[in-house]
């Protein structure tokens, strides 16, 4: 949810900072653009759309200097447009902002009282106006950004330049991440680390609060006191930040691709290399004293806290309450004692999760979360942070990152029985070495594509889509149902199968294709009714299921996918493969923006 990069350095900054947006571009592509300070003198170029409109505009108005900050946008506070793109600029202010500020409105008043007129939408505008007011009253750069710091309400990452100013740049945040990177006669600025990883491996996390003032020579770090801050500087491994297809046509299918190894490095660090002990710290977690828990995330971590609820009710008996965090953050939830909060989180930074996060901070017992990025503020905030070890995803749609939160989420739950006795110690053997065997199962589900492809064809001619899963199936069908609408812009909806008669089975006809996601588990014999109501009123049932499965219900399909058998407790996990790959072909075969679809962005890090 907007990218932001700073170089302050010994080169021409415009590449470096083109090169930096170009890998976080994920975050937003409403527009782009960059500021620099060249021999004094401040200026700009900006482009709406995607990052490749502002690097052609570079090739005809070159922008020299060795000093500059960059901006990828998720247009919040006005349409996508030139006018809107960031950096804003004020007479010798220039800033990027990630984030929103929320008393934005008092300034434009303020300054509207002044006779300063607008030339934007946005909230970002106001500061680098406010900035540039409090310097003509005589305040130096970094006096003016402190005085209007103390101001700001809302959520920000900002970055600052100024005219005349060669050797200055300067951060801020709070509520939304940002990072300074170290170099040699150079220092940086990033949204994450991958934005800084071609630059350095030494990065510094700023806490809330903290604003950071840097030369190519210094970085001084101050807290929201005001005091001087000593922040760790940490190495990041460049091959955890690396951002390449890989040979595929998209990050997608990269990241599709790499399920079976990422998801066995996660089971290698919850299990070892063999046996069926589970290496969990669970001296900081007690699952034995707990009478409920609350799991809480946004998107498609939502729907893997879904999924977790089966399990953990079901194999430790605990009682799960699961929320989506804009929701829950507003509700005043009761959150006492015997509580076990669990947020999760692909990026960590998600603003409604974060925030659901810290209201149940001295409420609960255990704030635990379970994050792809361990550097990231949910992790950072939380008592227990669990990776799931995907590795950088890139894609807007999750995919590995999706599969590998159910792994953990599995785990936890193994665990916490273990913990409370209701699992046997061969039962848990028998989960463990289904584990073990997982990545291979999605090996030969991954060997479907072909199927899948041909079947997607189909798909992308329908205008809506109908998924259906009973038990643990069914967060998997609206995850499904999730990763098609938003990258082939097909409505798709669904429902647990035994919902069907309670209204959405007026919408079946000749041609809304009907998903059904049923292994051949106790349910099976159930759902499959359920597909035949569909299939008595004249609808498309694509059946995805095992061997035994096709065996008993293959007749008057309409298409099938054939799933390899699978210990029930993971056919979540492994039908998740024909759901993206599916989301994935139709969304090809549609020609969409698969990496970016309109309108998304991956980090969400504004409410
Ligand atoms: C966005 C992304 C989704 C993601 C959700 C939650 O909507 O497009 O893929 O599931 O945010 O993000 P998080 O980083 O908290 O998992």
């Amino acid at each position: 949810m907007c990218g932001i990069i700073g170089y302050l350095g010994q080169h021409e900054a415009a590449p470096f900072l083109v090169d930096a947006l170009r890998r976080l571009e994920y975050r937003g592509y409403d527009s782009a653009g960059i500021a620099t300070v060249n021999k004094g003198a401040l200026d700009r170029r900006r482009a709406v759309g995607k990052l490749v409109n502002l690097s052609d505009l570079l090739v005809h108005m070159p922008l020299a200097g060795k000093s500059g900050i960059g901006h990828t946008r998720w247009a919040t506070h006005g349409e996508p447009s030139e006018r809107n793109a960031h950096p804003h600029k004020a007479g010798p202010v220039a800033v990027v902002h990630n984030g929103i500020i929320e008393n934005y409105r008092d300034f434009r008043s303020e300054l509207k009282e002044m006779g300063v007129d607008f030339v934007t939408d946005t909230d970002t505008e106001t500061v680098a106006l406010m900035v540039e007011a409090y310097m003509r009253d005589g305040d130096s750069p970094r006096a003016a950004v402190e005085r209007l710091l103390k101001r700001l309400e809302g959520a920000y990452a900002l970055a600052f330049l100024f005219e005349g100013e060669e050797d200055l740049m300067i951060a801020a945040r709070k509520g939304s991440p940002l990072a300074i990177g170290h170099g040699e006669g150079e220092n940086y600025i990033g949204s994450d680390a991958i934005a800084l990883a071609p630059l350095t491996d030494k990065i510094t996390y700023l806490e809330e609060g903290d604003m950071a003032v840097l030369t190519r020579t210094s970085v001084e770090i101050r807290d929201a006191d005001g005091q001087l801050a000593n922040r760790e500087m940490r190495e990041v491994k460049q091959d955890n930040v690396r951002v390449d297809k890989a040979g595929h046509k998209h990050f997608m299918a990269k990241e599709i691709a790499e399920q079976p190894q990422v998801i066995s490095e996660a089971i290698g660090h919850y299990f070892g290399a063999s046996g069926h002990q589970i290496r969990f710290p669970s001296d900081d977690i007690d699952f034995t004293t707990v009478s409920r828990m609350v799991l809480v995330a946004c998107g498609t971590a939502f729907y893997a806290c879904l999924t977790a609820k089966y399990w953990i009710e079901k194999l430790a008996g605990i009682p799960v309450e699961v929320d989506v965090a804009s929701e829950f953050r507003y509700r005043e939830p009761p959150v006492g004692k015997g509580t076990i909060a669990l947020f999760v989180s692909q990026s960590g930074e998600t603003a409604d999760t974060l925030a659901a996060l810290r209201y149940c901070k001295d409420k609960a017992d255990r704030i635990v979360s379970v994050v792809n990025v361990p550097e990231s503020s949910i992790a950072r905030e939380s008592d227990v942070a669990l990776p799931i070890l995907a590795g950088t995803e890139i894609g807007v749609a999750s995919t590995k990152a999706f599969s590998c939160q159910l792994t953990v989420l599995l785990v936890v739950a193994l665990e916490a029985a273990r913990q409370r006795g209701t699992i046997t110690d061969d039962r848990l053997a028998d989960v463990t070495s289904a584990l073990r065997g997982l990545p291979s199962r999605i090996n030969m589900a991954l060997d479907n594509e072909a199927v899948v492809e041909t079947l997607a064809t189909e798909l992308s001619e329908a205008r809506d889509v109908l998924f259906l899963g009973r038990g643990q199936m069914y967060p998997l069908a609206l995850e499904g149902a999730l990763k098609l609408k938003e990258i082939s812009y097909i409505h798709a909806e669904a429902y647990a199968s035994g919902e069907l008669k309670h209204g959405p089975i007026a919408l079946i006809d000749g041609n809304m294709p009907v998903v059904v996601m049923a292994p051949r588990d106790a349910l099976f014999d159930k759902t499959v009714s359920n597909m035949q109501e569909v299939m008595a009123r004249g609808g498309k049932v694509l059946l995805i299921t095992d061997k035994a499965g096709l065996d008993i219900a293959g007749d008057g399909l309409w298409r099938s996918i054939e799933m390899p058998e699978v210990e029930d407790l993971l056919a979540p996990i492994l039908y998740a493969i024909p759901a993206q790959q599916l989301a994935y072909h139709t969304a090809v075969a549609k020609g969409t923006d698969v990496d970016q679809p309109r309108n998304l962005a991956k980090s969400v890090t504004v409410e």
